[in-house]
């Protein structure tokens, strides 16, 4: 029986994916900010990922009971839509903490015992923003765009230890996401434009596929011996979309999504 650890459990991916894998018989561990009384069919320990020192408490936790960690899957992670000029420097800070720093945390705090084990696979969840930029997702793009190059870089690092690298980059889907997305200022000057990309971005949230569709592509990557490197979970549209964003030239593909966003 696998161990799984997965960052983010209360809701969204996290919940589905830890519920997908444990009806599949993994022992899975997830993390939480808050405790929970809920009854649930996974084990959580309590783990904020920008606080390192809760991070080993909670690995520690799962060895003592567990004795391995097979997968780790990292996932916890907020968005912040605003413009990049006039966003306060500690949401900035926040958001890169928990969205780059709190996934390098975990890898690092992994690692060893995958290396021990001589096997793992480290799964980061992306997003299509880091494969291309969405509007006034500016700082939550940069650093999906880091996760996608932080695991490229990472799979070269892990040749020969037998520990896998694999990024998953999802579209849209309905999660509490768009409640707990910060928003920041803009210039007034450019609110109605603003208004209507967001108005897009929070359409194509909440119209979005359901979180178990992507947690079952999760279970299909466990099981494989040899998955794929890079992954987009998501409708057609969204697998599309990051496929001609390699073939276009960029000033054709700017053009498609302002127009999706009615720019
Ligand atoms: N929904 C989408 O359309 C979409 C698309 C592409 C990528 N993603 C990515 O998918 C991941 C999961 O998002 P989601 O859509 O499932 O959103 P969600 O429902 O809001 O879940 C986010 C999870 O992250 C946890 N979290 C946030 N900050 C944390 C911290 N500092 N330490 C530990 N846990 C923390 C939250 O826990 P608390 O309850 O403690 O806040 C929650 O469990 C994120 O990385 C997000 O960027 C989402």
């Amino acid at each position: 029986m696998k161990t799984v650890l997965i960052t983010g459990v209360s809701s969204g991916f996290g919940k589905a994916i830890a519920e997908t894998l444990a009806e599949k018989g993994y022992n899975v561990y997830g993390t939480v900010r808050n405790a929970t009384n809920e009854s649930l069919a996974y084990k959580t320990i309590i783990v904020d990922v920008c606080k390192p020192e809760t991070i080993q408490a909670g690995i520690n936790e799962v060895l003592q009971q567990a004795g391995k960690i097979d997968v780790l899957i990292n996932n916890a992670g907020f968005g912040l839509t605003g413009e990049m000029e006039l966003t306060d420097n500690e949401d900035r800070k926040r958001l890169f903490d928990t969205n780059i720093f709190g996934y390098i945390d975990m890898v690092n705090a992994v690692l060893p015992v995958m290396r021990k084990q001589k096997e793992g696979k480290i799964i980061n969840i992306a997003s299509l923003a880091g494969v291309f930029a969405i509007p006034y997702q500016g700082f939550y793009s940069t650093t999906k765009f880091a996760i996608n190059g932080y695991s490229e870089a990472l799979h070269y690092e892990l040749i020969g230890t037998g520990i896998k690298v694999v990024v998953v980059n999802p579209g849209d889907y309905k999660t509490s996401f768009t409640a707990n997305r910060i928003l920041t200022p803009i210039h007034e000057e450019g609110r109605k434009v603003f208004d209507t990309v967001v108005k897009a971005i929070v359409k194509d949230e909440t119209k979005g596929l359901d979180p178990k569709h992507c947690a079952k592509l999760i279970a299909k990557i466990i099981e494989k011996n040899n998955p794929c490197f890079r992954y987009v979970a998501g409708s057609l549209e969204h697998k599309l979309s990051a496929f001609i964003k390699r073939l276009l030239p960029d000033s054709w593909f700017f053009k498609i999504i302002e127009s999706h966003y009615n720019m």
